[in-house]
């Protein structure tokens, strides 16, 4: 018999919930964005994530299961992203996992959101270990060695701004829209990443940490400047050369972790990952050494339930259940779970 887990994911502004069968094969996959109620103030407003968490996510699990043909009574687990994240819209989603669990009598598992990035790959690839992966999305930017699907290590991580961030600040500046990654991915397509010699957002050589305000504020200064001299500003270079000191940092660093701890097998999630430039550089630059770069495809890079389902399963199989005091958890230092 197959183990279903029903997945629910609401830490930042997707309302998502999936059921997935064995960790591995997605029934369903239920995304309602908020996109579109953010959009108008150029980011996430957590009250207003909050909020719109609370009318989405019941309509969006009865969506999950019924797309999946599945009832309550038939699930092995409930499993609920309790952090990282926003606390309100966290809160939202521990709770109608922790009612959904008493109520219909099956056990919780908490899971880490940005373990459950790691493990959207799990999804659809058989991945070898040990790895290395680089989580990049809109709240983090981690480097983390795995030894397997359930140990890992924090090798580093941002001082700063994160990786999507950085991305949807800059297209703020460019006026671009809300989220920024998908915008500057597209434009600078068509730009020269010659064009502007902007700072490599590198902290050194020697360490796995990461910085990107001052790329951030290099590219802000670079518009001010245009604009004070009224010279014409070519939207697409700048996003391309912005685009290209972010990626290269991203594939620098994770091919020294690839080499320093001698690992045949690379992996890329979060939203960052669907990053066109980013997939294509990294692939490029792991295939000189002949190791293998695992990434999951764009849509399950960005925030989603079944990456939150399947994560939860490696846990279910471990009998690590959360308790009914479980809380919502906005900073986790511990980054492979959520207890
Ligand atoms: O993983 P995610 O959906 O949410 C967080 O956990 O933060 O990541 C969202 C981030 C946003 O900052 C968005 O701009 C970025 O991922 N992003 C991209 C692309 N698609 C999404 N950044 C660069 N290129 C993309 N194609
Ligand atoms: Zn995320």
């Amino acid at each position: 018999m197959q183990d279903l887990i029903l997945g629910i994911e609401t830490s930042c502004d997707e309302t998502a919930a999936a059921v997935v069968a064995d960790g591995r094969i997605m029934l369903s996959n239920i995304i309602s964005s908020q996109v579109d109620f953010h959009r108008k103030f150029g980011g996430v407003v957590p009250e207003i994530a909050s909020r719109k968490h609370l009318e989405l996510v019941n309509p969006v699990i009865d969506s999950a299961l019924a797309e999946a043909g599945v009832k309550l009574s038939a699930l092995a687990a409930i499993a609920v992203t309790a952090g990282p994240g926003l606390v309100g819209a966290l809160l939202v989603g521990v709770n109608t996992a922790k009612t959904l669990a008493y109520a219909a009598g099956k056990p919780l598992v908490a899971v880490n959101h940005i373990t459950a990035h790691v493990s959207a790959n799990y999804l659809v690839h058989e991945v070898t270990f040990p790895a290395v992966c680089l989580v990049a999305s809109g709240g983090h930017t981690s480097l983390l060695y795995l030894r397997n699907r359930q140990e890992s290590k924090l090798l580093g991580t941002t001082r700063d701004d994160a990786a999507g961030e950085a991305f949807d600040k800059v297209a703020r500046v460019l006026e671009l829209g809300y989220p920024g990654g998908p915008a500057i991915d597209k434009l600078a397509a068509s730009g020269d990443a010659s064009a502007f010699a902007f700072p490599k957002a590198f902290s050194g050589r020697d360490t796995y940490e990461f910085s990107f305000s001052g790329l951030k504020s290099a590219v802000i200064n670079t518009l001010h400047n245009l604009s004070q001299r009224k010279e014409e500003i070519n939207k697409a270079d700048i996003a391309a050369s912005f685009q290209a000191a972010v990626v290269n940092v991203l594939v620098e660093k994770t091919c020294l972790a690839a080499v320093e701890f001698d690992v045949q097998s690379v992996l890329l999630a979060g939203g960052v990952a669907a990053n066109r430039m980013l997939r294509k550089s990294l692939q490029e630059a792991l295939y000189v050494d002949g190791r293998k770069l695992f990434c999951p495809p764009p849509e399950l890079c960005t925030d989603n339930a079944a990456m939150v389902a399947c994560a939860g399963f490696d846990l279910y199989r471990l009998k690590h259940f959360a308790g009914w005091d479980l809380n919502a958890t906005p900073v986790i230092d511990n980054i492979l779970q959520a207890e």
